[in-house]
């Protein structure tokens, strides 16, 4: 599904209160955009009405030239998987179980060979057999990926549009590392698609083609990281006393904080 993902000054009020304020945005296929934005600023929301789990009040987002509320939700699921940012299950089930759940919209049974290949890129196979209530938040953060992929997993790759909250918030940097790697490959190779929010700016600046900035609802500033990722704007829009320098070996910006 080589097709652009729009989102058309859409717009979202909860309550009287309006959480998103008309935002547009473009992901193109092939390409890594990292949404950030201070505690509060809509992410989670604003990915929320990317996904289709809630309807803009105003706007519309638009999937291959086709209006989202448009796509049943079952073809919908074969070319967008969402990992949320607390996935809490009421059962417990075998890690491979909570993975194969992902391969619902494909197959009634899940193919072992799907699952057991999910889990060697996502580093989960050492988690074969254990229960899912069981694991670190780290460790269900990673079979939450893992069932995500293989949601998308077609034709020996994931194929479409992913979209993540905060995946790599439990994560240790072994993990952070091995996941955005696995996410940056995986967009580079050409059928995959990634809209992730990250509360880590230096993660996005490592990895991230285009970074979208959010701030009370609004998308304030978007662009490559060296754009974006600039002390007078991230002072401004976060209201911390930061300071941005480079990496020391690699040309991408990264973000200290003032003690
Ligand atoms: N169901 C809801 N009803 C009313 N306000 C909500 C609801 N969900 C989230 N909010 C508010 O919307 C704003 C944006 O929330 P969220 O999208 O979760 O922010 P972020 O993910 O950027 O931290 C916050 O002020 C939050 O309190
Ligand atoms: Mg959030």
């Amino acid at each position: 599904m080589a097709e652009r993902f729009c989102a058309d000054n859409i717009s979202f009020t909860q309550s009287g209160r309006v959480l998103i304020d008309n935002v547009s945005l473009t992901l193109s296929p092939g390409e890594m955009v990292a949404l950030i934005g201070p505690n509060g600023a809509g992410k989670s929301t604003l990915l929320r009405l990317l996904t289709g789990y809630l309807t803009p009040t105003g706007g519309e987002c638009v999937l291959a030239n086709k209006p989202l509320k448009e796509w049943s939700p079952e073809t919908l699921s074969r070319y967008r998987a969402v990992m949320r940012q607390h996935a809490q299950l009421g059962f417990d089930w075998p890690v491979e179980a909570v993975i194969g759940m992902g391969r619902a919209p494909w197959s009634q049974r899940p193919e072992p060979s799907i699952v057991a290949e999910v889990m060697r890129l996502t580093g989960c196979s050492p988690l074969a057999g254990r229960h899912y209530n069981a694991l670190s938040g780290g460790e269900q953060q990673r079979v939450q990926l893992a069932r995500a992929l293989a949601q998308l997993w077609h034709r020996g790759a994931p194929r479409g549009w992913l979209f993540l909250d905060e995946p790599t918030s439990a994560l240790d940097l072994y993990h952070q590392q091995h996941l955005l790697r696995l996410l940056a490959s995986l967009t580079r190779e050409g059928h995959l698609h990634v809209c992730v929010v990250l509360h880590d700016l230096n993660l996005a600046a490592l990895w991230a083609d285009r970074i979208l900035l959010l701030h009370q609802g609004r998308m304030v500033s978007q662009g490559t990281p060296e754009r974006v990722l600039q002390t007078d704007a991230l002072t401004r829009w976060y209201g911390a006393q930061v300071h941005v320098g480079r990496h020391p070996s690699h040309a991408v910006p990264q973000v200290f904080l003032s003690p």
